[in-house]
């Protein structure tokens, strides 16, 4: 019998979970599925804050990803918990608040990568954002950023991540 390949899991993490870190899942999640990698790096999502548990994602975010091909409507918004640091190699904050609270509820054991996700970013243009900065109050402008941020870091991320498979 075949032994099964090692998998590298990769979650993203935002506040509501309907807005950022959707975006991130699906967009990283078809960058994956582009290169036919779906059976060897597993992506979720969730969020430091409960209200939209259960929810599917912002329907402003859900559009401005589709008009780039990318579908978010099967995701639903849920709490990440300290067990997610035993089942993901990467926990990744889309801003600097997620991330102060994801170090308050690391266990001492992790040994994944716990960091910003827009460390990944190449792009000269975006080498000034630490943050995703939040779209939920804004614009239309607020939503197409978040994805030029996102679709950045993505490639950078998956070139890394394959670089360990
Ligand atoms: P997200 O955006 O963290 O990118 O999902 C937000 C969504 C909802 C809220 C804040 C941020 N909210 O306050 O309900």
């Amino acid at each position: 019998m075949n032994k099964a390949l090692p998998k590298i899991s990769v979650l993203f993490v935002c506040l509501g979970n309907i807005c950022r870190s959707p975006t991130a899942h699906a967009v990283f999640q078809s960058m994956v599925d582009t290169e036919g990698l779906g059976d060897r790096i597993s992506v979720d999502s969730s969020g430091t804050g409960d209200w939209h548990i259960g929810k599917a994602p912002d329907s402003r975010s859900q559009q401005h990803a589709l008009d780039r091909g990318y579908d978010m409507s099967a995701l639903r918004a849920r709490l990440v918990s300290v067990d997610d640091f035993a089942l993901y190699d990467y926990v990744l904050a889309m801003d600097s608040q997620n991330l102060c609270d994801l170090k308050a509820m690391r266990p001492s054991e992790f040994c994944g990568e716990l960091g910003l996700f827009l460390d990944f970013c190449r792009h000269p243009d975006y080498a000034s954002y630490r943050d995703v900065p939040d779209p939920y109050y804004g614009g239309d402008q607020g939503f197409s950023l978040v994805l030029d941020l996102i679709e950045d870091a993505s490639s950078e991320l998956l070139r890394r991540v394959k670089g360990r498979l």
